[in-house]
């Protein structure tokens, strides 16, 4: 048997190192990703702090508590360094970054002002937009075709171009979210895919051209809206063909990241809950988006699901049968990037005592998603260097991230914040060759 030192050392061995250039391809160059982009930029400068980024703030406990061994994250894993990081992207609205931040009015314009060079260098490409998709806006820079095949060629060759300048590549979706949309025929195989492309199959989404152009040049996939995009037989069959790995849908990070941490809570002590009334305050091009009823319902259903997995009403119908769950987003220009989400929870507890709890969560969106972002390239990149990863089609140990997330064909996805970071934590000791965590314990208290 080997020793666990020789397991480590193998493990980490067959993992590919991060060296070169690592591209990033964001389709949606918006306010999350202008954030995202301007952000590594001030980190790279050492004008601030990556705050909220697991992968470059968190630690990771290995081995027994007695061991003391907890290094950073990025320590641990071979990640690629903020420093290879160079950016591109798309989008319907010409300029450059720059422009594109200031609209965004996410940052501070003095901080923008340190670093105004660096996001005039970026201009994203002509997009692949369709108005039928995302009703509220209109395209300026867009691409034209004869048909979705050739679209998403013209995306293959960006990215060749891109390719001639980078060593790896990840793409991560940070487009609006498009209209509601359920799997349909041309979604089961990728032949029915590919087919559909050259017959302009109305079921195909532009974030799904963006994904099969990226998984056919063998390119990571992330989602972080909740567009359907990658959910899809076609588009698993492609990435699995491909090693190229996926994961989605829509970003963890306002209400529904502290929804999953309350709700396991209440399951957990067996405390009952009668309704969930959530309702949000947004002014921002997202919250536009938003505010059309297409696109609202592609939300709605994501943000749904959540207390329905969580707590599993089939097996506690006293506690969770009859809840009631309402989902509102309001668009309230006033307010831009800075959302104010607000929870009203009806509880109930022993004998059935009615309680309530109030949430007032004054966040700021693109603040909350951009480290999600970096963490998400840097964790698909390391996947695709992983050879026990980059096989599997989905990334499930990313669900971390999503308030959807994708999960294998009859297996439900796991919400619960806690047990998906513990999932991700055990995935990367696994890759590692270090034991896995599981909190038993009972060997302090032996001999
Ligand atoms: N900020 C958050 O907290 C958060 C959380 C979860 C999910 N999301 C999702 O992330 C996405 C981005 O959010 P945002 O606040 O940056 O929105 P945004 O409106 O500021 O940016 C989205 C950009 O995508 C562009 N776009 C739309 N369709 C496109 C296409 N086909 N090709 C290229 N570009 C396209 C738009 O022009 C826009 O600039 C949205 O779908 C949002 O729902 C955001």
């Amino acid at each position: 048997m080997s020793t666990p030192n020789a397991a480590v050392t193998e493990a980490a061995a067959s993992i590919t190192p991060a060296q070169g250039k690592l591209g990033v391809m964001i389709p949606g160059m918006g306010a999350v990703a202008t954030t995202l982009i301007a952000g590594v930029e001030a980190i790279r400068r050492g004008l601030a702090l990556p705050i909220g980024s697991t992968s470059q703030m968190g630690t990771i406990r290995l081995g027994k508590r007695t061991e003391a061994r907890s290094p950073l994250i990025k320590d641990f894993v071979p990640l690629a360094s903020l420093d290879d990081l160079v950016f591109t992207g798309w989008d319907i609205f010409g300029g450059n970054l720059y422009d594109a931040a200031k609209t965004a009015q996410v940052l501070d314009n003095d901080q923008l002002q340190q670093i105004r060079p660096f996001l005039e260098s970026i201009e994203p490409l002509p997009a692949a937009f369709n108005q039928h998709y995302v009703k509220r806006l209109e395209g300026k820079t867009v691409k034209t075709g004869k048909n979705k095949c050739d679209l998403a060629n013209q995306i293959r060759n960006d990215i060749a171009e891109f390719k001639t300048r980078t060593d790896r590549q990840v793409m991560i979706w940070c487009g609006s979210t498009e209209i509601y949309m359920e799997q349909a025929p041309v979604h089961q195989t990728l032949a029915a895919f590919e087919k559909g492309l050259v017959e302009d199959d109305p079921a195909i989404t532009p974030s799904m051209l963006y994904a099969w152009a990226a998984l056919k040049e063998g390119i990571p996939f992330a989602n972080g809206a909740p567009n359907l995009t990658v959910d899809i037989p076609a588009l698993q069959e492609l990435s699995k063909k491909m090693n190229a790995p996926i994961c989605g849908k829509d970003f963890k990070t306002g209400q529904t990241f502290i929804k999953t941490v309350l709700a396991p809570a209440f399951k957990v002590r067996n405390l009952g809950v009668a309704g969930w009334y959530s309702t949000n305050i947004l002014g921002n091009r997202d919250g536009e988006v938003l505010d059309d009823p297409e696109s609202f319902k592609t939300k709605e259903v994501s943000k749904l699901g959540v207390l329905e997995h969580i707590f599993q009403p089939e097996l506690h119908p006293e506690l969770y049968k009859d809840l009631y769950h309402k989902v509102r987003i309001n668009y309230y220009p006033p307010r831009g990037d800075n959302k104010e989400g607000w929870d009203n929870i009806d509880i109930f507890g022993w004998l059935g005592y009615p309680m309530q709890l109030k949430v007032d969560f004054l966040c700021r969106d693109s603040i909350l998603a951009a480290p999600l972002a970096l963490d998400l390239i840097l964790f698909m990149d390391l996947a695709a260097r992983t050879p026990s990863l980059r096989g599997l089609g989905i990334q499930e140990w990313l669900s971390f991230y999503f308030k959807d997330p994708d999960s294998a064909p009859g297996v439900y996805p796991e919400h619960d914040l806690f047990i998906q970071n513990m999932k991700l934590k055990n995935t990367l000791r696994h890759i590692m060759g270090e034991s896995l965590i599981t909190h038993l314990g009972l060997d302090y208290y032996g001999e």
